[in-house]
């Protein structure tokens, strides 16, 4: 797979490319099998309908690597905060921690009750082509206990940081338990065939260094070298979104670093790309426009192609309303430019 050999710094023929919420609103294929599911929701827990959605892009797009279809909020779900996704509002849960109580409330195991998701990875695995990668994921412990804490997503994080500056037992005693259900949980979906992990930590860029440091990258860290030491041919990726003034304070034992698009791939590659395959990171909006996606494309290989240390991706999620025949023409590009 052009996609693993890639990620463990290996030369590859091309730059293997996918893109992040690759499965969505923008293909109407996506649609429909949400449509025949009921809510999003009940797609998640529906093996087939989530293998489907999880195999459109590779048969639409031709991506190098398929990601899991889920949400990372199915974790807390299962760990007892009941949760609903409101349509043009997003996820809400109906309970929320901001006690010692509430905490102690927290159902154990809950990876235990995630066979859904495992169910779904060996779906996909065994009707996945075998030179295409299955990447499973999970949100990162900091970004699901904001989830957690608030109920929902937010602006200020108010909550979380109150927890945070006020009470740092009670936010470390949350994400260590939290850390702990994400190994296990990974670990499940390694073990179903996933063949690369990837940890979203998209609400990163909420905190000052310090408290980043201390509070969401130390337990990446835990997790990724969790992983590595138990399953060393498995490439983890990280997805910090929004650090980019904290590069050089990012290290741990991980393969691949998921630029996001505010950060320049320069100053990715001079801070990191010794040490890690970065992945990313064109600005997803540039796919509006076919020339603006032209120019981003040029932009980013001129800094980053080499035989080796690059997986292209957008620098974050695909938004619902873009063309796809412009996420068709990315594919072939990017592919095509990079031959070697
Ligand atoms: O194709 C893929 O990338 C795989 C599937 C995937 C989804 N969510 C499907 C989804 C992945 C990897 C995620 C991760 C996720 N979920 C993150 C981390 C990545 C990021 O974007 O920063 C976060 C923060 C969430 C939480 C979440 N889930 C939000 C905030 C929302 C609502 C926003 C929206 O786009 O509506 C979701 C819902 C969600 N997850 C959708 C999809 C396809 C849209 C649901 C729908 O209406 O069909």
């Amino acid at each position: 797979m052009i996609f693993i050999d890639s990620a463990l710094g290996k030369k590859t023929p091309y730059t293997p490319i996918w893109m992040m919420r690759q499965a969505g609103r923008y293909l109407s294929e996506y649609r429909e099998s949400r449509a025949k599911a009921g809510s999003f929701l009940d797609l998640c827990k529906n093996v087939e309908l989530a293998t489907e959605v999880t195999l459109q892009p590779i048969d639409i797009l031709d991506v190098d690597a398929a990601i899991l279809f889920s949400d990372i909020l199915v974790v807390p779900l299962e760990m007892g905060l009941p949760l609903e996704f409101l349509a043009g509002e997003g996820p809400k849960f109906n309970q929320t921690i901001r006690s010692e109580s509430d905490f102690k409330a927290l159902k154990k195991d809950a990876y235990k009750n995630l066979t859904y998701v495992y169910d779904a990875v060996s779906s996909i695995r065994a009707k996945l082509s075998k030179d295409k990668a299955l990447i499973g994921f999970c949100g990162s412990p900091w970004t699901l206990a904001t989830y957690m804490i608030e109920g929902e997503g937010s602006k200020t994080y108010t909550h979380s940081k109150k927890m945070l500056y006020s009470n740092p037992k009670l936010l470390h005693a949350l994400l260590e338990s939290i850390t702990q259900e994400l190994v296990s949980y990974l670990g499940e979906q390694i073990r179903a065939g996933a063949n690369a992990v990837m940890v979203f930590d998209s609400w990163a860029s909420a905190l000052e260094l310090s408290a980043y440091l201390n509070f969401s990258w130390e337990y990446m860290k835990k997790i990724a070298k969790a992983i590595k030491s138990q399953y060393p041919h498995i490439p983890v990726m990280l997805f910090p979104k929004g650090v980019g003034a904290y590069l050089e304070h990012l290290d741990g034992e991980f393969d691949v670093f998921g630029v996001d698009w505010g950060t320049p791939m320069s100053l990715a590659k001079e801070k990191l790309g010794g040490k890690y395959v970065l992945q990313g990171n064109l600005e997803p909006a540039r796919l509006y426009n076919r020339q603006a996606m032209l120019e981003g494309v040029e932009q980013i290989l001129s800094v980053m192609n080499e035989d080796r240390g690059h997986i292209f991706n957008l620098g974050h999620g695909m938004i619902p309303d873009l063309p796809r025949e412009n996420a068709i023409e990315l594919v072939q590009l990017v592919r095509e430019k990079t031959k070697r």
